[in-house]
């Protein structure tokens, strides 16, 4: 390569923005969801980029286990459910898309080479589920070592992790933080079944582990995404890595 060319590509990559991974829960998309809520997302995507380049990866929610559970009942594989409920992130990806006024990449990646490759653009990313087995969350993981996010922000229905869970144990305590091993521990035992992949897949576990991925988990708004990405603020968990 010669020198003149060197240079322009060390200049980009001085210039890159920081990439950060935000799993948006699949909630924000439920059937009771109001549009209003999605356009404050697609505000809150238009404004991070100006400093940050956001990629955003859209959950199936409640729309995703409805299906999964119809076709369950009519005898399909858990592979096929799998299936269904990608597709389901994948319109809820695009549903997002409408809601960003400014400049998106328009199309919704559907493998990590596609992933890359729409982030070099510099425009912020939004995409759903890529491959059967696993959750948004575990796709997330996937996506933040891809694309070397400084930042893994999981926005989800709960405030972060706890000791125990909290729907059983009222005196359950949340970790501001934890390291990687003890949220193995706790939140390894969860469930593998299409529709039923919890806060954490054991895949998503593992690849912030291998690549040391910052994670913080918190309880999804526009407010808490922001404060946890722009400020010092502590907010939701932090895994330690
Ligand atoms: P989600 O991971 O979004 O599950 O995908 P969820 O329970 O709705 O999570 P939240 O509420 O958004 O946080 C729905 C289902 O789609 C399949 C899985 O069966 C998952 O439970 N899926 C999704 C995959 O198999 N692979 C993916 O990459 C994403």
């Amino acid at each position: 390569m010669r020198d003149q060319q060197r240079a322009r590509v060390s200049m980009s990559k001085q210039l890159r923005k920081k990439r950060v991974v935000i799993k948006l829960s699949g909630s924000i998309f439920s059937n009771s969801a109001r549009s209003e809520s999605i356009k404050e997302y697609g505000l809150m995507i238009t404004e991070l980029n100006r400093r940050v380049q956001p990629v955003v990866i859209a959950g199936g929610g409640n729309i995703a286990r409805h299906y999964i559970d119809l076709a369950r009942e009519l005898g399909s594989d858990e592979a096929s459910l799998d299936i269904l409920g990608i597709e389901v992130s994948r319109l809820n990806a695009r549903l997002l898309l409408h809601s960003v006024s400014s400049r998106v990449y328009p199309k919704v990646p559907t493998n990590l080479d596609e992933v890359s490759i729409a982030a070099e653009t510099g425009e912020p990313v939004i995409l759903g589920g890529l491959h059967p087995g696993q959750s948004t969350n575990a796709t997330s993981a996937l996506v933040a070592e891809k694309v070397k996010a400084k930042l893994f922000v999981n926005a989800t229905d709960v405030n972060g992790i706890y000791d125990s869970d909290p729907n059983i144990n009222r005196h359950a305590k949340i970790f501001k933080m934890v390291s990687i091993d003890k949220c193995i521990e706790v939140l390894g035992k969860n469930s593998s079944m299409a529709g039923k992949y919890d806060l954490m897949d054991m895949v998503a576990l593992k690849i912030i582990e291998r690549s040391r991925i910052p994670t913080v988990i918190l309880r999804s708004s526009v407010t808490n995404i922001v404060k946890a990405i722009e400020s010092d603020t502590k907010i939701g968990t932090r895994i330690l890595v």
